[in-house]
C-alpha cells in the first residue's frame, strides 16, 4: 500500500467539493451523483448526451429537494480524444477548483469496432479517453491542498493472465473469428479494467507529495446498462444475470466512500472493493507493465494530435 505523507489541515469532507464526474447518466455513475449532491457536493456531469445530461441534473435537483444544487454539464464522448480535450478546455476554464475526478464512464463492446482515431473502441472508451482526460486536469487537481482521482476499475480485469497484450492493442488478434468464439471481447475488456488499474498505481507514484490521490475499485455484479448496446443476446445474458447482481446504489457505496471518507487521506494507489482492500492479479501488481502502458498511452494519444 502507497501512503502519501502530505495530509490536509482539515478533515475532508465533501460538503461544497467540486466533483467531476463521467458517465454519470445511467447505472452506477448516476446513483453515485445522486449521493454526492445530497451530501453537498458541486457537481460537474461530463456526458456525451446532452439532453440526458440535463433530465439527469433535473431528476438529481428534484429528488434531493435542493433546486439551487450547482450541476455544470459538460459535453465528451470518451471515445473521442478531440472530444474529450475540447471539454477538458472547457472545464479548465470554468471550474477554478477541482476537488474530485472520477472517471466511471465504460463500455463493453462484443463486435470490434473503432473509433474515430481509429483505436479498438473498448479501449478508447475505457482506457485512453479517462487518461486523456485525467493527464489534462491534473495540473488544476493539484491546486489544492487535497484532491482525489477515482477510476471504475472491475474484477473482470482479473481474466487478463498474462496482462495486457501490448502487441495486440488495436484488439485484431482477440476480436479473430476463433478468439471471439473464446471470449476475446470479454478479454479486451478485461485489459481496460486492468489498465484502470495499472493507470492508477502509475499515476500514484507519479502525484506522491502533490496532495493528489488516486484509487480505483471494483463496483462488484451490478444490475444497469452494462453490455446492453450488444444486442438481443446480450439483453437476455444481463437479464438472467440481474437476480445475481446488486442495485446501482448498492455498486455506488464504494465509489462514494472514496470521494467522501476522511479516512482515506493520504492512501493512494490501492485497489477496493466493498469499501476494503480488494485483491488485485499478479499482472495488475507490475510497475514495469504500469510504466509501459503509461508511455504507450502517451504515445498512442500524442500520434492523434501531432
Ligand atoms: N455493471 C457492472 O456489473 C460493472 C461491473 C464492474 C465494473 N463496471 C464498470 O462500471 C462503470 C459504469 O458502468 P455501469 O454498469 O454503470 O453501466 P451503464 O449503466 O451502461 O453506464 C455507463 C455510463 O457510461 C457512459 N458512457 C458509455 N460510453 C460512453 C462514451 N463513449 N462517452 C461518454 N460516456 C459514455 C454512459 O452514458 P450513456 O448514458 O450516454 O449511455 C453511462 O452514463 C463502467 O466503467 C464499467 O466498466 C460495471
Amino acid at each position: 500500500m502507497n501512503v502519501n505523507k502530505e495530509t490536509a489541515v482539515l478533515p475532508w469532507t465533501i460538503r461544497n467539493k467540486y466533483v467531476l464526474i463521467t458517465g454519470a447518466t445511467n447505472g452506477i455513475g448516476l446513483a453515485a451523483a445522486h449521493v454526492l449532491a445530497k451530501d453537498g457536493a458541486r457537481l460537474g456531469l461530463i456526458a456525451r448526451n446532452k439532453d440526458r445530461a440535463l433530465a439527469v441534473a433535473e431528476e438529481i435537483r428534484r429528488e434531493s429537494g435542493l433546486s439551487h444544487v450547482h450541476i455544470d454539464i459538460f459535453i465528451a464522448d470518451m471515445g473521442s480524444l478531440h472530444s474529450v480535450k475540447r471539454a477538458a478546455e472547457e472545464i479548465l476554464h470554468k471550474c477554478p477548483r477541482i476537488d474530485v475526478l472520477i472517471n466511471n464512464a465504460g463500455a463493453f463492446y462484443v463486435h470490434r469496432c473503432l473509433s474515430e482515431d481509429h483505436f479498438e473502441m473498448t479501449w478508447a472508451v475505457n482506457h485512453l479517453g479517462p487518461f486523456l482526460l485525467t493527464t489534462l486536469l491534473l495540473d488544476r487537481l493539484k491546486e489544492n491542498g487535497e484532491s482525489r482521482i477515482i477510476f471504475t476499475s472491475s474484477h473482470g480485469h482479473k481474466m487478463v493472465r498474462n496482462g495486457i497484450d501490448y502487441e495486440d492493442l488495436d484488439g485484431s488478434r482477440l476480436y479473430s473469428p476463433f478468439r471471439k468464439f473464446l471470449g476475446g471481447a470479454n478479454v479486451r475488456y478485461g485489459e481496460t479494467k486492468l489498465a484502470n488499474l495499472l493507470n492508477t498505481v502509475e499515476l500514484a507514484k507519479r502525484l506522491q507529495g502533490t496532495g493528489v490521490s488516486v484509487n480505483c475499485f471494483d463496483p462488484g455484479l451490478v444490475s444497469t446498462n452494462f453490455n446492453m448496446n450488444n444486442g438481443f443476446l446480450a439483453k437476455i445474458t444481463m437479464a438472467c444475470m440481474k437476480p445475481f447482481s446488486r442495485t446501482p446504489e448498492k455498486g455506488a457505496e464504494t465509489l462514494v466512500w472514496l470521494a467522501e471518507s476522511p479516512e482515506l487521506t493520504g492512501q493512494s494507489g490501492n485497489y477496493y472493493r466493498d469499501m476494503i482492500l480488494g485483491i488485485t492479479s499478479k499482472a495488475a501488481q507490475d510497475p514495469e507493465s504500469a510504466a509501459r502502458l503509461w508511455e504507450i498511452s502517451e504515445h498512442q494519444i500524442n500520434s492523434v494530435f501531432s
